[in-house]
């Protein structure tokens, strides 16, 4: 049995989380900044690193708690893990820096994660875990990559986005819906008493010669529609959400096809979208693993997760590794 305790704080939301063996959420504190990052319409990285200090230790003795109340007694920390990056700068310092601080006082390895793995090992904490290898669909505010996953901690990446993120698409276009911060959910919503068809926004990339996708394109094209003149809020954002998922179906079915995979991984923020986790069952011929909601936006328990398999690997770094807000998946 092996215990991690793991820490996420690349963006806005720190997390601090208690996983045993890799599957099993013994705690998983997520404290959201949206409310203090919404009135600039976006994260303000200076603010994001000092709310993750400010609250940092107080979540940890939580996650502490609630974990000794779920094993039923006092708990042993095997390892620390924490997000190295990608990220904001600032922020990864916080989760790192307190991270190193405990393996160094505890004397615990630990055992840095890229973030990227963290969203591809959400994947195991859902009822139901994939085996490797399978397809990897990673679509955040920041990343939207195939991936394909051929052994514990080895990636090829097969695709990626030529320009903006299927997340961040959806946060610039409630931006100029003037829908609140995050769009994901603000569009979700309005798109609800929406017509999908009202618009006919474009898919980009459809050819089958590249599994890249493109973004700017389509919110280029609802920046048009709304300098028409007046529009159907709500039909506008049903237009929009239908064009971004069918991208990522399209090019999904295509990656299917062109590894043979029979297993499809689905992750990051946006796939708590419903249109999507929709038309992933209904479109798609494979077997499909999806995180439960609250695994797919950020959080520390898809780290502890990735972190498991690290440590149960060897993989602990010594404490002069540094947080890189660039950091290339690699294994
Ligand atoms: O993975 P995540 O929490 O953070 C990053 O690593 O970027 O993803 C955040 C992104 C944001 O762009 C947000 O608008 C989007 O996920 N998102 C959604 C939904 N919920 C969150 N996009 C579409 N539909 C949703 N329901
Ligand atoms: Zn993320």
């Amino acid at each position: 049995m092996s215990l991690i305790l793991a820490f996420e704080t690349s963006c806005d939301e720190t997390g601090v989380a208690i996983v045993r063996d890799g599957r099993e959420v013994l705690a998983n504190e997520v404290a959201s900044q949206i409310d203090i990052h919404r009135e600039f319409g976006g994260v303000v990285p200076e603010i994001a690193s000092r709310q993750h200090t400010k609250i940092i230790s107080q979540l940890t003795q939580k996650a502490l708690a609630d974990a000794e109340a779920a094993h039923g007694g006092p708990i042993e920390i095997d390892a620390i893990a924490a997000t190295l990056g990608p990220g904001l700068s600032g922020s990864l310092f916080v989760g790192v820096s307190f991270a190193k601080a405990l393996a160094f006082g505890w004397q615990k390895p630990f055992v840095p994660v890229h973030h990227i793995e963290g969203h591809i090992f959400s994947a195991f904490l859902g009822e139901t875990a994939p085996t490797f290898p399978f397809l990897a669909l990673i679509v955040s505010g920041g990343h939207t990559q195939l991936i394909e996953c051929a052994a514990p901690h080895q990636y090829s990446i097969l695709s990626t986005t030529r320009d903006d993120a299927v997340g961040e698409s959806f946060d610039k276009v409630a931006r100029l819906l003037d829908l609140p911060y995050p769009g994901g959910p603000s569009i979700q919503k309005a798109a609800e008493s929406g017509n999908p068809e009202a618009y006919a926004f474009p898919r980009a990339m459809r050819e089958k010669t590249t599994l890249d996708f493109s973004y700017s394109g389509l919110k280029t094209a609802v920046l048009y529609a709304l300098q028409q003149g007046p529009v159907d809020t709500a039909d506008v954002a049903a237009s929009f959400q239908a064009a971004a998922v069918d991208i990522l179906i399209i090019k999904t079915r295509q990656a299917l096809a062109q590894t043979g995979m029979k297993q499809l991984v689905v992750a990051g923020g946006v796939a708590a979208n419903k249109l999507l986790r929709d038309r992933l069952a209904a479109d798609l011929n494979c077997e499909l693993f999806l995180p439960p909601f609250k695994y797919c936006i950020d959080n520390a328990a898809m780290i502890g997760a990735a972190a498991d398999s690290r440590f149960a690997h060897g993989m602990i770094s010594p404490l002069t590794a540094t947080p890189d807000p660039g950091l290339p998946l690699s294994a």
